[in-house]
C-alpha cells in the first residue's frame, strides 16, 4: 500500500470505506458481474417440492446443462443434502464432471448415447444411460459382454413428445428385448411430457393414458419394471396421479414456475441472482445519442452510468432499450444498445451514484424483484432458455447454508 502511495500519489480509501459503498461480496470487488446462487433458495424449494410427494416417490434433480445456468456440482451437493433421490444430466459429460467432482448418486443420463466407446464410458464413470431403439440396446450389451460389466439401464418410450424414445405401442416388445440382452439390467421405464405446463390438460391426459396402456402392456406379460416415471416440473406441480416413483424436475428446483397457472402450488424461492457493478457515472447534455447505432437519444440532462455486463455474459441484445434494473432498492431504466460487455442505464434519480455500486439485473433489491420470468416475457421465449443463457464468464458465486460435502 505504501508503495503505491509512493508511486503514484493517490491515497486509498479505507477498505471500510469502500465496502460502504460498493458492499462486500466473497472476493467480488475483483468482479465486475457474477451469478449468485442461494444454497438455502434451493434446498428449501427441494423439500417444498418433497411435500407434494408421498414417500414413495423420490426427486430426481435435473442437473443438465450445468444446473440450468446455475452451477451443475453445487447444486447437485446441495440437491441432494436437501433430499433428491438422484440426479439427471443431458449428456455424458455432464455426468463425468458430477462423477469427478467424487459425487456418487445415481445419475441418469436423459440424452442418446449410442456408440461402444460412450457405453465405455459409462460403464467406467457408473452412469445410468437412457435406451430408445433395438438397435442402441444391442450396442450397450455387445460392449459391455466384452467388459464383463452389467449396467442399470433406464427406457424411454415416446408417448406423444415426437422426441426420444420407442413408440409406446411397441413397449412390451422392446422391454422384452432389452431383458434378454445380457448387461443390461432395466431399472425403469419412463416417458416424457410435451404439454404439462399448459392449462389445457387434453395432450397430458393423451400422453398420460398412453404410458399406462404401455404399463399395462408390460404387467399383462409378466413384467414389473421396478420404477416408473414420467413428470417433470409441470406435472410434479399439476397432479399426484403422474408422480409415480420418481419425478424429474428441473425449473422448479430451481425457484421458477413452468406456468402462471401452477403459481399457487408450491411456495418456490428463486435461486439465482444475477449482479454486476457501476463503471462509470457521468451527466449528459440534452440531445445525446447513446451507445451503438444512437438506438436512445437523451431528451434532457440525464445522469447516465455504465454498468460492466453485456450481451457477451447472457444478457441478450433484444432487451436493448426494454429492460429496468435496481439499484438502492430503486428501478432504473437502461438505455440504448446492449453491447459485448457493457450497458448503460438512466441514472438520473440517484445524482450521487458511485462507481462500484451493486446493480441487480436479476433478483431482489429492497421490494422489488426482477425475474427470469420478467425477461423471457419481454423476448418472447421461456425461462429455462433465459437461465441457461449465463455465460461461464460470470462467475457463480454461493451464498446461503453450507454445503455437508
Ligand atoms: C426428459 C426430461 N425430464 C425432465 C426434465 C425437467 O423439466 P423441467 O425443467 O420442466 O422440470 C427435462 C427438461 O427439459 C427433460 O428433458
Amino acid at each position: 500500500m505504501q508503495e503505491f502511495k509512493q508511486a503514484t500519489g493517490i491515497t486509498p480509501k479505507p477498505r471500510e470505506e469502500v465496502l460502504k459503498r460498493t458492499g462486500d461480496f466473497s472476493g467480488g470487488l475483483c468482479q465486475r458481474a457474477w451469478v449468485e446462487i442461494d444454497r438455502a433458495a434451493l434446498s428449501h424449494n427441494v423439500r417444498q417440492l418433497k411435500k407434494l410427494l408421498t414417500p414413495a416417490t423420490q426427486l430426481m434433480a435435473v442437473v443438465k446443462a450445468d444446473a440450468y445456468g446455475h452451477g451443475a456440482i453445487v447444486v447437485a451437493r446441495t440437491a441432494l443434502d436437501a433430499g433428491a433421490g438422484g440426479l439427471c444430466v443431458a449428456t455424458l459429460q455432464e455426468g463425468i464432471q458430477l462423477r469427478e467432482a467424487g459425487i456418487e448418486a445415481a445419475i441418469l443420463l436423459l440424452g442418446a448415447t449410442n456408440t461402444p466407446e460412450q457405453v465405455r464410458a459409462i460403464a467406467h464413470w457408473q452412469l445410468q444411460p437412457t435406451l430408445c431403439t433395438p438397435q442402441q440396446a444391442l450396442v450397450f450389451s455387445e460392449t459391455l459382454s466384452e467388459l464383463n460389466q452389467t449396467l442399470p439401464v433406464h427406457l424411454k418410450l415416446d408417448t406423444g413428445m415426437s422426441r426420444l424414445g420407442m413408440p409406446w405401442q411397441e413397449a412390451r416388445q422392446f422391454v422384452q428385448l432389452v431383458q434378454q440382452l445380457p448387461g443390461l439390467k432395466i431399472e425403469s421405464v419412463y416417458s416424457h411430457l410435451a404439454t404439462a405446463d399448459s392449462p389445457d390438460p387434453t395432450v397430458m391426459r393423451l400422453q398420460h393414458q398412453r404410458f399406462e396402456n404401455a404399463i399395462a402392456q408390460l404387467h399383462e406379460a409378466g413384467i414389473q419394471p421396478p420404477r416408473l416415471h414420467l413428470a417433470n416440473s409441470a406435472a410434479t406441480l399439476t397432479d399426484p396421479a403422474l408422480h409415480y416413483d420418481w419425478v424429474r424436475v428441473g425449473l422448479s428446483l430451481y425457484g421458477l414456475y413452468p406456468a402462471e397457472h401452477l403459481r399457487s402450488t408450491v411456495n418456490l424461492k428463486p435461486v439465482m441472482q444475477v449482479k454486476a457493478r457501476v463503471t462509470q457515472v457521468k451527466t449528459i447534455p440534452p440531445g445525446t445519442g447513446v451507445s451503438y447505432g444512437y438506438q436512445f437519444i437523451a431528451d434532457r440532462e440525464m445522469r447516465l452510468a455504465v454498468i460492466g455486463i453485456g450481451y457477451a455474459d447472457g444478457v441478450p441484445r433484444n432487451l436493448s432499450n426494454k429492460m429496468t434494473v435496481l439499484i438502492r432498492g430503486q428501478k432504473m431504466r437502461q438505455i440504448g444498445a446492449i453491447t459485448m460487455d457493457q450497458l448503460m442505464l438512466d441514472v438520473s434519480s440517484i445524482p450521487d451514484l458511485q462507481t462500484g455500486e451493486v446493480v441487480t439485473l436479476i433478483g431482489q433489491d429492497g421490494d422489488f424483484q426482477i425475474s427470469a420470468d420478467d425477461w423471457a416475457e419481454s423476448l418472447g421465449t421461456i425461462s429455462w432458455e433465459i437461465l441457461c443463457g449465463f455465460k461461464h464468464r460470470l462467475p457463480r458465486v454461493t451464498v446461503g447454508e453450507g454445503m455437508k460435502r
